[in-house]
Order: structure tokens, then sequence, then C-alpha cells
């Protein structure tokens, strides 16, 4: 029996149905809301808001679940590999052997871009945030790709895309950290897995011999599973709200980059180790800036704390911190911003303020000593995380589609100036 909802206004009934997913979460279609009542909802920030049904990714917040079509993330992590959860998460079933050899395959084979993206990356000053140069290449991609810009190409068409992004993205990312390095760029070596080409390109130098540690390649591929979707956060919704409009899947993706910059969202593992730092040299007290966060008249927040949707732990937070202790112990790497990291956790988890406000470490809090273990630079952090959450964004970027979903284009309650007569300038 399909459940309803009444909502009594100005003396008036109106009923809704309720919808229930599979893992029977309810929500109410008010599709005819503002035509049967003439009302519409207000919810800042969707925190009660749903935008859509989806297949991909499952999260429970109060149990702290995290599932990628319905696998655990856990068992993912500790047995996957990225491109296989990238292949998951965008095609809907763990591939065959022979499904994942071409997948594998196709994107080895689309590693290399154009050499005029060279002449865009030598624009920019060695300064610039590698965030806002991968997200500047991945848009230059509908200059490379003009078919892209027809929104209604064939599935071929849309999958060879699919496959260029994820084969270049690495190469972007990779080139971006040359560019604000004033190092020459290295190109793809294809006779190498995708973590340990990105590792070579990031890392190799003229001259000198380089060996990716298979240590460090194994940990990167853990971190870009546990990154790569996360339902309707900021940056998908941003790539499915502009994919809404029919934009080539390039310029969509290049928004959601844009969104995850962010140190709300996928810039707080920047801002974590950057937190942690100035803690250490300001003496290592960790009660003092926990004072900070919970003081409303001063606008520090702990960040890699609290999340929009977990008031449990973050499940990728528990998987991250073990994985911190065995990178760094076998990489023999001793970082004293970790013991402050789980310092600040365990005042964190004990103190009053932050068990009311049910927050606990998120996919940011211990992320960012990995990757400082793994040799990568702060300002690249959000870029590791983008280059994770490639595959969910195009697999929310390609279920909007595929369900032929409305332009995004939420209403408003106008509180501004009711209407008044144009006085010229010279008499007013
Ligand atoms: C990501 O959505 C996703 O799925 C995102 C993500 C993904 O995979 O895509 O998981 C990735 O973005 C993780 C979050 C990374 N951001 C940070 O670590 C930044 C620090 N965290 C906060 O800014 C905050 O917790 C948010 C932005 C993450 C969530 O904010 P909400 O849900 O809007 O919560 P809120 O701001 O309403 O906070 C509720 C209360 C407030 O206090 P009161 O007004 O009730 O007194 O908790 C307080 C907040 O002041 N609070 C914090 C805090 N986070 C919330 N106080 C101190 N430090 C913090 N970090």
């Amino acid at each position: 029996m399909s459940e309803s909802a009444k909502l009594i206004y100005q003396g008036q009934e109106y009923e809704f149905p309720v919808i229930t997913g599979t893992e029977n979460e309810s929500a109410i279609d008010i599709a005819k809301l503002r035509a049967s009542s003439g009302l519409i909802t207000l919810d800042p920030g969707y925190k009660n808001t749903g935008a859509t049904t989806s297949a991909i990714t499952f999260l429970d917040g109060e149990e702290g679940i995290l599932r990628y079509r319905g696998y655990r993330i856990e068992d993912l992590a500790d047995k996957s590999s990225f491109l296989e959860v990238s292949y998951l998460l965008i095609y809907g079933e763990l591939p065959t052997q022979a499904q994942y050899e071409g997948f594998s395959r196709e994107i080895t084979h689309h590693t290399l871009v154009h050499e005029d993206i060279k002449k865009i990356l030598e624009g920019f000053p060695s300064n610039a945030h590698p965030m806002g140069v991968l997200s500047s290449l991945i848009c230059a991609l509908t200059a490379f790709y003009p078919a892209s810009l027809n929104p209604n190409r064939s599935e071929e068409e849309i999958n060879l895309s699919i496959i260029r992004l994820i084969a270049k993205m690495p190469t972007f990312a990779a080139w971006a950290f040359k560019n604000e390095m004033g190092h020459p760029v290295n190109y793809p070596d294809n006779s190498l897995d995708y973590c340990s080409n990105f590792l070579k390109m990031m890392f190799a130098l003229p001259a000198e011999k380089y060996d990716v540690d298979p240590i460090v390649a194994a940990a990167l591929d853990k971190l870009l599973i546990l990154h790569a979707d996360h339902e309707q956060n900021c940056s998908t919704s941003t790539v499915r709200i502009v994919g809404s409009s029919q934009a080539s899947i390039y310029a969509s993706i290049s928004a959601g980059i844009n969104a995850l910059w962010g140190p709300l969202h996928g810039g707080a593992n920047q801002s974590v180790i950057e937190m942690l730092e100035a803690i250490k040299a300001d003496g290592g007290d960790a009660k003092k800036y926990l004072d900070k966060a919970k003081d409303k008249n001063d606008p520090f927040r702990l960040m890699g704390f609290g999340h929009r949707v977990y008031k449990n732990f973050d499940p990728r937070a528990k998987i991250i911190k073990k994985a911190a202790d065995d990178v760094l112990e076998k990489l023999g790497v001793n970082d004293p911003i970790l013991d402050i990291a789980k310092e600040l956790e365990h005042a964190a988890l004990n103190d009053q303020y932050f068990i009311d406000r049910k927050l606990y470490p998120n996919v940011d809090f211990y992320s960012g000593i990995i990757y400082r273990a793994l040799g990568i630079p702060t300002d690249m952090f959000t870029v590791m995380f983008a280059l994770g959450r490639l595959p969910g964004w195009i697999a929310q970027w390609k279920e909007m589609r595929e369900n032929g979903e409305p332009i995004g284009r939420p209403r408003q309650v106008y509180t501004g100036s009711n209407q008044r007569d144009y006085v010229s300038m010279n008499k007013r």
C-alpha cells in the first residue's frame, strides 16, 4: 500500500505521495506542491531535500554505512582496485576479467594529451593553485573534442568522453604539479598501472631514474577508492546541475572540480594539514585549538571534523586512520602531526561540544597525513580528492542523463523591495 503525507494549509488539506527507496528511506514527493497549493518549500543548503533518486551510492549517516552499488566500502577498499571500483560506479556492476582488461586497456591508451595543452599550461604562473589549473585543463577538453558539445551524442561517443576523462585527469594533475615546481612535464608511461603512471609523471625528474614504490602506489589506490563517490555532496550536485542544462560532460566535471575546491568540502584535506602544522608551530596544544573551535566568536573550525550527513564515524576516516599508521610504518616515516591529529581526535571525541553536535572525524581528517607521507605537496591534496571522485561524478552525470532528469532550477522566496517607480538621478 503506497504511503502518503498530508499538509493542511489555510484550512485546505493537500495529500502528497511518499516514495520509499530500497534501503527504506522515505521522501515526500512534492512535484505537485506549487501547482496544488501555491506553496514551495524552503531549505537552505538542501539539508532536508532530496534532489533525485539514485542507484549508485548508499550512505547512512547515523550508522556510519557507505556502499557503492551495494558493496561495502570496507570490502572494496580492502579487496578491489580503483579502476575496478570506477567501472562498478559508472556501469553498475563489477566487471568480468575481460571487461576489466578492456576498460583498463582503453584508459591506458588515452593517457596522452594534445601537445597544445602545454601552451595553456605555460600560460599559468607557477603560483597557480593546481585545482584552478586542473579545472581549466578539463574544460579545455571541450576545445580539443568539440563533438562533446553535442548533448545528444551516441552512448559510444559518451563512453569515449568518459574514458578520456579517466585517462587524462592524472596527466593533467601531474602536469599542474610540474608547472608549480617549474619542472618539465613527464609523458605517461603506458607500461605502468594507473597509480604508478601517475606517481611517475608526478615525481620523475630528467636524468634521474625513478622507480615507483609499490607501497606508495597501493596506498594511493586505496585512497582513490575511498574518495570515489559519496552520493549528492556539494561537488556532485554541481556536476548534476551543470549537466542538467545539457552542457558537455567536460564542462560539468570542470564545475565539480571548482565546487570541491572549497575548504568546507574537498579543500578541507589541505586545511587539516595547515591546521595541524599551525598547532605544532604553536606548541602542540590541542586543547587550545579545541576551545577555539568551540568559541562562537572565533571563526576557527576544527577542519576534518563534522559532516553534513555522518553523525557517526565516517567509515572512510576509520579506514584511512588505520592506513596512515600502516603506510607511515612501512615507509619508515615518523610525522609528528599524526600524533597531534590523534590527540586532537581523542580530545574532541570526549568533549561535550563535539559529542552534543555529533561531530566526528571525516574523510579529510587523516587523508592529508598519508598524502604527505607519499611525498604529495599540500596544495595537491584536493587534486588527489578530485582524482578519486572523478568516477563518482561521471556515474552521477551519466545516471542523471539516462534518467532524462529535467534542468535543475530551484525556486526562491523573494524578500526584496516591492514595486516602486523609477526616479531619474537628477531628482533623487
Ligand atoms: C567533505 O557531503 C559530503 O558527502 C562531503 C564529503 C564527500 O565525500 O563528498 O564527505 C567530503 O566535504 C567532508 C567535510 C570536509 N569539511 C570539513 O572538514 C570542514 C569542517 N567541517 C565543517 O565546516 C562542517 O562540519 C561541515 C561543513 C562539514 C558540515 O556543516 P553543516 O552540516 O552545515 O553543520 P553546521 O555548520 O550546521 O554545524 C552544526 C553545528 C554548528 O554549531 P551550532 O550552531 O549548532 O552551535 O556544529 C558546529 C557548527 O558550528 N560545527 C563545528 C564544526 N562543524 C560543525 N564546530 C567546530 N568545528 C567543526 N568542524
